[in-house]
């Protein structure tokens, strides 16, 4: 069944830019509203089990690294066709390639340390979203 509904994470490098106002503006402005939202920093477990998918990849040990170094803020996002008017909003994984005016154009540093994570399927978005956030904490 589709939802309405996917997860992002803003990523330690927006943090340590100071770009958290901007990009949950530019969120909320395109008409997402927040069910869930914490501040909070991945262990070294936490980010491995999230970025599994990847545990064969090159960029893996970067990535769980970057990921693990400093604050994120995490939260789940309501909108008609959120996982897809997520993803176009954020713009490709490389920012060299991302369209004009999305979030990764606008704030991504490169590749790796690309500002945002959107969920990719309405599926991951609740495996996603569940893993972050217990019932109590999604509104
Ligand atoms: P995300 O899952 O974070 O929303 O990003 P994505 O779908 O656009 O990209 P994905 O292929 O799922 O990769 C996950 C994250 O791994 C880092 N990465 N680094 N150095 C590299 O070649 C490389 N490739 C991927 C990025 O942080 C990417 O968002
Ligand atoms: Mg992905």
């Amino acid at each position: 069944m589709a939802t309405n509904r996917t997860f992002t994470m803003l990523k330690p490098d927006s943090i340590e830019n100071g770009n958290i106002g901007n990009i949950l503006q530019m969120i909320t402005e395109a008409g997402f509203s927040i069910k869930a939202m914490k501040y909070t920093q991945l262990s070294d477990a936490q980010a491995k089990e999230f970025y599994a998918v990847h545990a064969e990849r090159p960029f893996y040990g970067e990535l769980v690294e970057y990921m693990t170094s400093g604050p994120i803020v995490a939260a789940i996002l309501e909108k008609d066709n959120a996982v897809a008017d997520f993803r176009e909003m954020i713009g490709a994984t490389d920012p060299s390639e991302a369209a004009e005016g999305t979030i990764r154009a606008k704030y991504a540093e490169n590749k790796g340390r690309n500002a945002v994570h959107g969920s990719d399927s309405d599926e991951n978005a609740e495996i996603e979203g569940n893993f972050h956030f217990t019932a109590a904490e999604i509104f």
